[in-house]
C-alpha cells in the first residue's frame, strides 16, 4: 500500500467484480442500441476501460475535460478544457465518471449533451458520495460503490495530479492535503 493512503477502502478485485456487474447490466438495457461512452478526462480512465470491457453491445467512446475542483474544494464553477470529438446527435449516451460529489460537474454536462441533440443520457460512475450532494435532481444509473463523504485517492481519482495510478480507492491520510 502507497505510504499517503491511510486505509484501503475498495480493493482492486471489489472495483473489478463491481465493474463486471455494471457491464452486464448496460449490456441487458443496451441490447440493440450502439451507445457512446462519453469518458470525463481524467478521472473516469481507469473506470472506463475496465467497465467497457464487460460490456457486449456495440458502443464508442469519447471523451470531455471538464474541471469543478481546485485542491479538494469545489469552486462551483464548471470550466469545458477539451469537447467531444464527434457528433452525438441523436445517440444514446452514458457519462462515465470516477465520483459523483456535489452533483454539479454532471448537471452541467448533462445539459450541455443534451443541448448537441443526445437522444438519452445516462450516468455510469464508479463511486457516488451522496452526502456531499446540493443538486438533489443527480443521480447516478449505474453506480459502483456509495462511499462517506472523505477525500478519496486512486483508481483514477487524484489528489493535485498525484494517485490516480492507484489499483484501488484509498482514503489519503490528513497530513497530505
Ligand atoms: P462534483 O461536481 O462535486 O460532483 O464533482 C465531481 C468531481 O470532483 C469528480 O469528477 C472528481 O474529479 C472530484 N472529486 C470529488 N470528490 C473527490 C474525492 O474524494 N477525491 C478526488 N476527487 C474528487
Ligand atoms: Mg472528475
Amino acid at each position: 500500500m502507497h505510504t499517503d493512503i491511510e486505509e484501503i477502502l475498495i480493493s482492486e478485485e471489489q472495483i473489478h467484480q463491481r465493474a463486471k456487474e455494471l457491464g452486464e447490466m448496460i449490456s441487458k438495457d443496451y441490447e440493440g442500441k450502439r451507445p457512446i461512452l462519453i469518458g470525463l478526462l481524467k478521472g473516469s480512465v481507469p473506470f472506463l476501460a475496465e467497465l467497457m470491457k464487460h460490456i457486449t453491445v456495440d458502443l464508442e467512446i469519447d471523451f470531455m475535460d471538464v474541471s469543478s475542483y481546485e485542491g479538494t474544494e469545489s469552486t462551483g464553477d464548471v470550466r469545458i478544457n477539451k469537447d467531444l470529438e464527434n457528433s452525438v446527435k441523436d445517440d444514446d449516451l452514458i457519462i462515465v465518471e470516477d465520483i459523483i460529489d456535489t452533483g454539479k460537474t454532471l448537471k452541467k454536462v448533462i445539459e450541455i449533451l443534451y443541448s448537441k441533440g443526445a437522444k438519452s443520457v445516462k450516468v455510469a460512475t464508479l463511486l457516488d458520495k451522496p452526502e456531499g450532494r446540493i443538486t438533489s435532481d443527480i443521480e447516478g444509473d449505474y453506480v459502483g460503490f456509495t462511499v462517506p463523504n472523505c477525500f478519496l485517492v486512486g483508481f483514477g481519482l487524484d489528489y493535485n495530479q498525484k494517485y490516480r495510478n492507484l489499483p484501488y480507492v484509498g482514503i489519503l491520510k490528513k497530513e497530505c492535503y
